[in-house]
């Protein structure tokens, strides 16, 4: 299995980056395919902690290429930040190694203004948007009305595109929302000092993924959010506003499905989730902050507390098939160490009926009652964990449950923050 596409198998935040961090040495290429930042992927490598927001997260390992998508969209600001802070420890992220999509759409201040406007509407019924202006930033593309890195770095061009964009932005601000209107010219000024320090990165990156590919490099193809955040598959409208599942890493990288070989889901051992929207496991009491306080629950983007709970076997099964797992990396496994028992979700019933998928109706799915088995616990540590072997029977009985009912194989286990702290049953490379 040459190309892994690696995504969410929930609501985010399932620990992506510490497993793309992993396999990038064996890799040629890290490429993220959707969102924007509103990810936050944490590494953490001999204690030292680095939060990705748009930049891959193969960028710590020198020599391997990584690329921004054109299904990403892209504040760049907050690139030029994120690369400015990698450059301060001694990461160039330099034009040969971190490339930009000239097809990936622009992130502007407005999105931004506009993202935290609509939420204020939103009242109680508010999403729980990250504020990065993704959703603002997606609308603006599907109404085709948005701005390319093409389009950013050709002076007349975007002079005209944002002129228009400001405009539309104008009329919603100031006679919908009743805001201050957007300083075109200010923001052209900003815009053209950042697209002169962005230039160098911009290229046609579906061509140069598709060259590497033909000459055998292998490509780590790096989600963002989660499958339960996914736009078309995820408990809409409580979702983000890209496609998380699997198949978006072709569309959003620019080469054809073919090149998918295999796809990681990534899970949590237990579920979180930032934001608002249903969460049948969810522990509001004393379980989901002692799982807050054991995992560091907290959002690497806004800092928000996530809300805990725990594992959702029917939702897992749902990712397996929603995208195609071929393998399953479980993380924070040591987390659940602190408790003598740990109910896992087997499946749900509403009015004492049983529900076999996640249903499409949002209000059904919130009457969705968990059906819970208790498992026993280990109640030891496992940091130091690196074979099967070293974990307890306990543990090792968790993992098999989860790889019978979430209908996908193991290929590892997290057992700590630090890249060291894993357990690598096979390869996902190599076939299962
Ligand atoms: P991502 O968005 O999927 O990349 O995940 P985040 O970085 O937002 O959140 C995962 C958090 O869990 C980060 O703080 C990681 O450092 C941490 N983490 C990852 N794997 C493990 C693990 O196995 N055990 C523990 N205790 N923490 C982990
Ligand atoms: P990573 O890649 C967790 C959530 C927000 C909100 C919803 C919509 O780190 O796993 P948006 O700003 O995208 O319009 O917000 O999606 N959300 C995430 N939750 N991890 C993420 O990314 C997320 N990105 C967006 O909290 O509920
Ligand atoms: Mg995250």
């Amino acid at each position: 299995m040459a190309n892994q596409v690696i995504v969410g198998a929930q609501w985010g935040d399932e620990g992506k980056g510490k497993v793309v961090d992993l396999l990038s040495p064996r890799a040629d290429v890290v490429v993220r395919f959707q969102g924007g930042a509103n990810a936050g992927h944490t590494l953490i490598v001999d204690g030292h902690k680095t939060v990705l927001h748009l930049v891959p997260s193969g960028i710590l390992h020198p020599g391997k290429t990584c690329v921004i998508g054109n299904g990403v969209v892209v504040d760049p600001w907050a690139l030029l930040e994120e690369m400015a802070e990698l450059r301060s420890y001694g990461l160039p992220a330099d034009p040969d190694q971190l490339k930009v999509s000239e097809r990936a759409h622009v992130v502007l201040p407005f999105h931004r203004l506009l993202d935290k406007a609509r939420e204020g509407l939103r009242g109680g019924g508010a999403i729980g948007t990250t504020g990065r202006g993704i959703g603002p930033a997606y609308e603006a593309k599907a109404a085709r009305r948005g701005m390319r890195f093409c389009d950013l770095v050709d002076p007349p061009t975007l002079e005209r595109v944002l002129a228009a964009g400001v405009e539309e932005a104008n009329a919603v601000l100031t006679r919908g929302l009743g805001m201050a209107p957007v300083d075109g010219a200010a923001l052209l000024d900003s815009l053209r000092e950042v697209a002169a320090a962005l230039a160098p990165h911009v290229a046609d990156t579906g061509a140069l993924l598709d060259e590497r590919l033909r000459s055998g490099a292998r490509v780590l193809f790096e989600g963002a959010q989660g499958t339960l955040l996914d736009l078309d598959h995820g408990t809409y409208p409580f979702v983000t506003s890209s496609s998380t599942a699997a198949a978006a890493a072709a569309l959003g990288s620019g080469v054809g499905p073919r090149w998918l070989d295999g796809v990681l889901g990534i899970a949590k051992a237990y579920c979180t989730r930032v934001g608002s929207g249903p969460f049948p496991t969810e522990q509001a009491g004393a379980v989901g902050e002692e799982l807050r306080a054991g995992g560091g629950e907290y959002g690497a983007t806004t800092g928000r507390p996530r809300r805990c709970g725990w594992l959702d076997l029917p939702l897992l099964r749902y990712a397996t098939r929603v995208n195609g797992l071929t393998s399953l990396a479980l993380t924070k496994l040591d987390v659940l160490s602190r408790f003598p028992e740990i109910p896992v979700c087997t499946g749900y019933r509403i009015d004492g009926r049983p529900v076999e998928r996640p249903p499409a109706n949002l209000a059904l799915f919130q009457r969705c009652e968990p059906v819970y088995e208790v498992l026993p616990g280990w109640l030891t540590p496992l940091g130091h964990a690196r074979r099967i072997e070293d974990l307890p029977s306990a543990a090792r009985a968790y993992l098999e449950r989860i790889e019978r009912d979430a209908d996908a194989p193991i290929c590892m286990v997290s057992v700590g923050a630090e890249r060291s702290e894993v357990i690598e049953l096979w390869d996902p490379f190599k076939t299962a």
